[in-house]
């Protein structure tokens, strides 16, 4: 199999995992995350980006698209995951697969997360592992891979 690269992409709050409701999202930190992903796939190459910024990330998604060697997206929106029509917007507009992720079971939370408006558009979807979502979500994009 050939190295995969993936971008790890986290949005609005995901800087403060750790210090964040950590009875809900754990005590790990972005970075404690990105290490751990780093050290459990050493044969891909992860580009990791975070941003509070909606347009950031849509900026980022259509560089990693343009750049053509990047091979799939973990995205964990964060809170715009349940409104944000122009995330959904670009997602759909690029054609590497991105999967949605989310620490915290949000099918079990508040009802206004219970409604993602990325999910038709994503190629599949982890919610509720905690940190480990980010690794079936890679393992997720490798079966993708070897699919092809
Ligand atoms: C989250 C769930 C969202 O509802 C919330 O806004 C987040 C984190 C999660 O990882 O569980 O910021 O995406």
């Amino acid at each position: 199999m050939d190295i995969l690269s993936i971008l790890v992409l986290n949005g609005p709050n995901l800087s403060r995992l750790g210090k964040r409701e950590p009875e809900i999202y754990g005590n790990h930190t972005l970075d404690d995350i990105n290490r751990e992903l780093t050290e459990a796939f050493p044969g891909i190459s992860f580009d990791f980006f975070q941003s509070e910024e909606e347009g950031e990330l849509l900026e980022k998604l259509f560089h990693c698209e343009d750049q053509g060697n990047c091979n799939g997206v973990i995205l964990n929106a964060g809170a715009l995951t349940h409104y944000s029509i122009a995330l959904r917007d670009a997602i759909g507009a690029i054609s590497i697969p991105v999967i949605e992720v989310h620490l915290s079971n949000i099918y079990a939370r508040e009802e206004f997360r219970r409604t993602s408006v990325i999910s038709e558009v994503c190629s599949g979807v982890i919610s509720g592992f905690g940190a480990n979502s980010y690794h079936l979500g890679v393992r997720g994009l490798i079966g993708m891979q070897e699919l092809k």
